[in-house]
């Protein structure tokens, strides 16, 4: 089957939403994207950007938008806290819903959770003035949690948890939750136009815009250029904000490589691999556009660094 997948999840990394997008409504973990069709249907002036970090729920909720031909829906793959941040512009999105995050409520796993540290103030940069966050969970003290957390921040005015509230559109795990007779708490908090802390989320600049490549000026050849490749195995990487770590290498038959990375932008994990093509004596290494990585400082770094130990000049 052909899907014509750039239109709902544009290819990357040409993605910032903000003023030229019209009206931005944005859903945080959408699971399999039914609560997204539901937005796209009824909200037709609205672009609904998901954000999700499973693969597979992507590839779902990709299949159903198409096969719904709305095309005003966009999927993000990654950590929303990061996506956030970085894939929209401030002050741009009108509404962001979150139904039933992971709570993880082992105190071990508690950084996992979506609303910790600054979620709250990162939002807050995002929304527009009167913009609102909702949020659905069956736990109890996740809601008290979010509430507090935003009314801390001082700019958002959140009333206290509904307790089985009326909802317009009931997802797939509160149908799961529901059937179970679990009750379930909504929360909805306004963002005012003052912030206590009278400051937003220093605009950083979007730090995976264009695609990066490099190309080594003084390339190790033969049997050197392959210890290399191999030596790359294991090799780790650190920067301001970013680890990286070279894991398998694939050699090919006729100089093509693949290398296996994973690397960690302010605790956003993707898994990619580099590329290095042998060309006429050139050689170039680039993210694969398999694993469609954002380009974001870690792996440009991984890019350079690869790039490094393949060229002469550096033995
Ligand atoms: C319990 S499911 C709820 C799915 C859906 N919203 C529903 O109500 O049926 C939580 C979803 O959040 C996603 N998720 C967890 N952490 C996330 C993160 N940091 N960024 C984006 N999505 C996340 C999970 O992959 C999962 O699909």
């Amino acid at each position: 089957m052909y899907w014509n997948f750039s239109q709902i999840a544009p290819p990357q990394p040409a993605v910032r939403f903000g003023a030229k997008s019209g009206r931005i409504v944005a859903e945080i973990g959408f699971g399999n994207g039914e609560f997204l069709q539901y937005l796209a249907k009824s909200k037709t002036d609205s672009l609904v950007v998901g954000i999700e970090i499973s693969q597979w729920c992507v590839t779902k909720a990709a299949r159903r938008s198409l096969a719904l031909r709305a095309d005003n829906i966009r999927l993000l793959h990654g950590d929303a806290r990061y996506l956030l941040k970085y894939a929209f512009e401030p002050e741009s999105i009108s509404e962001v819903f979150m139904n039933f995050p992971c709570p993880w409520p082992k105190k071990r796993h508690e950084e996992r959770r979506v609303t910790r540290g600054g979620f709250a103030r990162l939002l807050w940069s995002r929304l527009e003035e009167g913009g609102a966050f909702n949020l659905a969970t069956d736990v109890d003290w996740y809601a008290e949690a979010a509430g507090k957390a935003f009314s801390e921040t001082g700019g958002f005015a959140a009333s206290p948890p509904e307790r089985n509230g009326l909802r317009d559109y009931v997802t797939k795990y509160e149908r799961k939750w529901r059937a179970m007779g679990r009750d379930i708490y909504t929360l909805r908090a306004l963002k005012t136009a003052i912030s206590a802390e009278g400051e937003k989320i220093v605009e950083e600049g979007m730090p995976f815009i264009g695609e990066h490549e490099a190309e080594i000026s003084r390339p190790l050849a033969g049997r050197d250029l392959r210890a290399a490749v191999a030596g790359l195995e294991g090799e780790n990487i650190e920067g301001p904000g970013y680890i990286a770590v070279f894991r398998d290498v694939f050699a090919g038959e006729r100089g093509d490589s693949l290398v296996k990375v994973i690397s960690t932008d302010e605790g956003f994990e993707q898994h990619f691999y580099l590329r290095i093509r042998e060309n006429s004596g050139k050689i170039k290494v680039s993210a694969d556009a398999v694993g469609k990585p954002y380009h974001t400082p870690g792996v440009r770094a991984a890019i350079r660094h690869a790039a490094k130990r393949l060229s002469a000049t550096h033995i």
